[in-house]
């Protein structure tokens, strides 16, 4: 299978990306991910990343599509793939239609968890990350065991630079006005499947509605 991965900030498509590749075994790549490991470097286009993220603001489709197209190449595999905050824009996905055809691949679907405003602003600035592993918790509904420490790798959580309140508001109308047509590009294509899952409902009721709709998907292909 190969997905796209798509929500407002704050959905939790970090959180539910994890468990679909524990669960399906396909490749995951996160593009923020992706552009915070190069930030972390302290590379100069880290630092070009940095200006954008950090005000909330998509980083430019040329630079997107440069660092994603390499990423893919080298990911993708035949277990599928799952991509997580990429496609961003109409000319990121037909960027990315023009790479798949050149290779003779196709897209099997596209997931769209949804959340409402509130919610988002609440979870995000709750969100604490370990800088190790990477795992995310929240400071309220998805707790570590011991406090502020990860599970796994016993080392302090952090709270990402672009997690605060005026940062979120200006990635939920960047997401608004941007991403969402990305949604309407993608529907109605003859092979491609468009799944909404409500993402309000608490974790594993989310993981429970994407797994059942991509067996079903799967069933489909
Ligand atoms: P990116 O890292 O992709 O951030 P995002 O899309 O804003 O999404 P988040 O990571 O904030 O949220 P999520 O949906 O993964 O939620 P999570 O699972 O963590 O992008 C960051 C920046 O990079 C962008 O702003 C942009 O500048 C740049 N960028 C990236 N890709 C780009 C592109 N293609 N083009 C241009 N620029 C790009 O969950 C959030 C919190 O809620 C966590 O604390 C979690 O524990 C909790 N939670 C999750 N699910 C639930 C639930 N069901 N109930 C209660 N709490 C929950």
């Amino acid at each position: 299978m190969r997905i796209i991965l798509m929500g407002p900030p704050g959905a939790g498509k970090g959180t539910q990306a994890k468990r679909l590749v524990d669960k399906f075994g396909m490749a995951h790549l996160s593009s923020g991910d992706i552009f915070r490991a190069e930030k972390a470097g302290g590379s100069a286009l880290g630092q070009k990343l940095a200006e954008y993220m950090n005000a909330g603001q998509l980083v430019p489709d040329e630079i997107v599509v440069e660092i994603m197209a390499k990423a893919i190449t080298s990911c993708d595999s035949p277990a599928g793939l799952l991509l997580d905050g990429f496609p961003r824009t109409v000319a990121q996905a037909e960027a990315l239609d023009a790479q798949l055809d050149q290779a003779g691949k196709s897209l099997d679907g596209v997931v769209v968890i949804t959340a409402d405003e509130d919610e988002i602003v609440e979870r995000i600035t709750g969100r604490r990350s370990c800088s190790d592993c990477g795992k995310v918790y929240h400071v309220k509904y998805l707790r570590p065991q011991n406090d502020n420490l990860c599970d796994k790798c016993n080392v302090q959580l952090v709270q990402r630079a672009d997690d605060t309140e005026g940062v979120i508001r200006q990635r939920l109308a960047a997401y608004n006005l941007q991403t969402e047509p990305v949604i309407a590009y993608y529907r109605g294509r003859p092979n491609v499947q468009t799944l909404f899952v409500n993402g309000t409902q608490p974790p594993d009721n989310v993981t429970a509605d994407l797994v059942q709709g991509l067996e079903q998907l799967k069933t489909e292909m």
